[in-house]
């Protein structure tokens, strides 16, 4: 497990917003995934402040909540905020208006496919963890681990008793590299079982370069 550890939230995000900003700066077309929940607001955040040139990026939510985009629980919602997407950096998100989430995951995938099929891309793909060992929507005991094509997928996570929208496997092995963002000591004990090589669905996680994980330092504690 290649990891670098922090001594704080604030320098987590302010190395994540480094290594994002440096693949940006150094890759004409890049096609960046954006972890939902709380840890990479910070991050975003930082990007935002940035004077990067957005004009080759293209951004993609790795997963999604089933809840209206402007729901407090909405992950979209998130990066909008954020990182100030709107009207100033492609972001391609589920639609979690359309009939169903099987019928947003279908349109995500066909989305998906045709942003990857152009060349030549970087994928920079950055992805948080649960204390369950979950990554994404990809959630120990759900279908989703089982997918093997679909890039994108609706998945029913009991427990949550919620449907959730989740990047696939294979899209994220897809990633040229993919950053793990973890900060706080309610990770220590998942991330040193991931380190020991317990396998746990962030584990599953492939990238074609390198799979970094970027660490506040309680995170790494039991390392
Ligand atoms: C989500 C996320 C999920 C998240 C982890 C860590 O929709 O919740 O995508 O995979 O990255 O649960 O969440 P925190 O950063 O809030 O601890």
């Amino acid at each position: 497990m290649q990891c670098i550890v922090l001594a704080s939230p604030d320098d987590l995000s302010a190395e994540a917003a480094r290594l994002i900003a440096e693949e940006i700066a150094t890759h004409d077309q890049i096609l960046l995934g954006l972890a939902g929940g709380s840890t990479p607001r910070m991050t975003y955040t930082k990007l935002a402040d940035d004077s990067i040139d957005w004009t080759g990026v293209t951004t993609w939510m790795t997963d999604e909540r089933w809840v209206p985009r402007d729901d407090p629980d909405s992950n979209q919602a998130m990066v909008r905020t954020a990182l100030g997407t709107d009207g100033r950096i492609r972001f391609l998100a589920p639609n979690t208006r359309l009939k169903s989430p099987l019928a947003a995951a279908s349109r995500m995938t066909r989305a998906m496919r045709c942003l990857m099929d152009r060349r030549p891309n970087r994928r920079v793909t950055t992805l948080g963890l649960g204390n369950n060992g979950h990554t994404a929507s990809l959630f120990p005991g759900t279908e989703a681990l089982t997918e093997t094509d679909a890039a994108f997928l609706a998945n029913w996570v009991p427990q949550l008793d919620a449907w959730r929208l989740t990047a696939s496997f294979a899209l994220l092995a897809e990633s040229d590299v993919v950053f793990f963002l973890v900060a706080g000591e309610s990770k220590a004990e998942m991330v040193a079982r991931i380190a020991a090589g317990e396998d746990h669905p962030a584990s599953r996680v492939t990238a074609k370069e390198r799979v970094l994980w970027i660490l506040d330092e309680p995170a790494a504690s039991l390392l």
